[in-house]
């Protein structure tokens, strides 16, 4: 009988409680005092190659393992049953680990929390002032006409920049056409730009891109030095974070007051303008929900189109079959829209391959609001649990010949893919916002993008792929775009 429950519990995550181990009794790396495993961590990489030495856990380990790094412990969960059992005894207010170097400096500042940092009930009144047209494709797909608009001026400057089919710095130039959509689409009044895409690019908008790289390039040192330090000693790490900060606020205000202002004048007649009309948000929380929005939706999705290029471009018959379907699909006179993209579905099974293959994000995390059993384990209240969708994507378990890029493998009738075994966009009430909003982009972005080029490799050597806050190419990514 015993084995036979055994048996169950291993089928079953959520049955397990009765017999579970507890948190001392999970796996993990050699736990030194004081340092815990971070001489190991550094010595696989450090923090930039952290993706890497977390997949070889989850290989050592299996499912579930412990990791503590000086006095940060986290328990990493890397397979779908895990992440299934979590999904289903989600509380109302699931929690991320905190961001303490944001948090320090609306306090400073008394500005508002964003969606990445609010909780509790905070966060849930704003995630519904937003959830309900963001999440909704029908409402999304109405944005087509706008993310077209950026599209045609961002595959004619790819034209016009092209140098034997070579883009310089072709990250960037993603990270502008994301910059410069999303701001379309959320910001700025009708038929008017940002500016990020014309030959000579607006000042204020330079400044504001750049003022999101510092940010996001000096909050990871306070996330593992205590920010409180770095505040009272007034590092040049605190200074720059908070001017850039000042500097992403001061542009987002403008463009919002703009909004707010014309939508005093007149109905709203966009998703962003409805919104704001709608809600029963302050001014203050607005401006921290919009610039949050933005933390979190530009660089990933240019991050992700980056990855899609590159996949592409190594797999010439992949992406002869999503050429095939785009002239099937949308006439030649016409520009492709959201809804040509309901009849493409080895595109959208590209996108995910893409994103399986290679994430922008590889893991998400949450701090436990209760006690929790996983699996065999009972863990406790406040545990941060890390949640590693890269792990889960790459283990050959769940996805057979998972190092090459195959996108049929998500069209096939039998055999389907589990659900939580593909989560780029976190699981359950907290995941992303911006999910459908994210894969419109990306989707209309490749059409265009492989009507118009033959995407090329210029070389087949690997491609080494670092930790930066994303993951990221550690060179210039090997491609041309040939015109067709
Ligand atoms: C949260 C990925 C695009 C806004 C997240 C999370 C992930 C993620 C993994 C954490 C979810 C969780 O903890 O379960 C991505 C990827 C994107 C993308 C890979 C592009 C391909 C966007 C866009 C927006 C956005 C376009 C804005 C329009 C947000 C926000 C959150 C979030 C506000 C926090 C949500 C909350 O806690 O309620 N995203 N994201 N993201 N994302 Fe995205």
């Amino acid at each position: 009988l015993e084995e036979k429950d055994a048996v169950e519990a291993a089928r079953c995550p959520h049955a397990a409680s009765s017999r579970a181990h507890s948190l001392d009794a999970i796996p993990g790396p050699t736990n030194w005092p004081l340092v815990g495993s971070l001489v190991e961590l550094l010595r696989k990489g450090g923090l930039t190659r952290q993706h890497e030495a977390l997949v070889d856990y989850h290989k050592k380990f299996g499912k579930i393992f412990r990791l503590k790094l000086g006095s940060f412990e986290s328990v990493h969960i890397g397979a779908p049953c895990l992440l299934e059992a979590l999904y289903r005894k989600e509380g109302s207010y699931p929690q991320r680990l905190e961001i303490k170097p944001w948090t320090a400096y609306r306090d400073m500042r008394d500005e508002a929390y964003g969606l990445l940092i609010l909780e509790g009930k905070d966060w849930q009144r704003v995630r519904s002032a937003f959830q309900q047209k963001l999440m909704k494709p029908t409402e999304v797909v109405k944005l087509d006409g706008k993310i077209n608009q950026v599209l045609v001026d961002f595959v004619g400057r790819i034209g016009k920049m092209n140098v034997d089919g070579k883009i310089e710095d072709l990250y960037f130039e993603l990270n502008k056409w994301s910059f410069e959509s999303f701001v379309s689409i959320c910001l700025v009044l009708y038929d008017k730009r940002f500016g990020l895409l014309q030959e000579k690019v607006n000042e204020e908008a330079m400044n504001f891109i750049t003022a999101v790289k510092t940010m996001m390039s000096t909050f990871g040192m306070m996330m593992v030095t205590p920010v409180e330090l770095h505040k009272s000693l007034n590092t040049k790490t605190w200074q720059d974070h908070t001017a850039a900060w000042d500097r992403i606020f001061s542009t987002a205000k403008v463009y919002i007051d703009k909004k707010l202002k014309r939508n005093a004048d007149r109905a709203p007649d966009d998703l962003i303008g409805d919104i704001l009309h709608q809600s029963c948000l302050s001014k203050k929380e607005l401006y921290a929900a919009i610039t949050e929005l933005q933390i979190g939706g530009v660089e990933t999705t240019a991050n992700s189109m980056l990855w899609a290029i590159f996949n592409l471009s190594r797999n010439a018959g992949a992406q002869r079959r999503l050429l095939e379907e785009i002239r099937e699909v949308v006439p030649p006179d016409q520009d492709p829209c959201g809804e040509h993209i309901k009849s493409m579905p080895y595109l959208k099974a590209c996108l995910k391959e893409s994103m399986r293959l290679s994430p922008s994000v590889p893991f998400t995390s949450r701090t436990l609001d209760k006690d929790t059993v996983l699996g065999d384990y009972a863990i406790p209240k406040g545990t941060v649990l890390m949640i590693n969708s890269h792990a889960i994507g790459s283990n050959e378990e769940y996805f057979d010949d998972g190092k090459h890029f195959k996108p049929e493998r998500w069209l096939r009738e039998n055999g389907s893919i589990n659900p939580f075994a593909h989560v780029p966009f976190g699981i359950g009430k907290r995941m992303c916002i911006g999910r459908r909003l994210a894969e419109l982009q990306l989707q209309l972005a490749m059409c265009w993008l492989v009507r118009d080029y033959e995407i090329v490799a210029t070389d087949n050597e690997p491609l080494d792929v670092i930790h930066s806050g994303l993951l990221v190419p550690n060179r210039e990514l090997p491609v041309a775009f040939i015109k067709r």
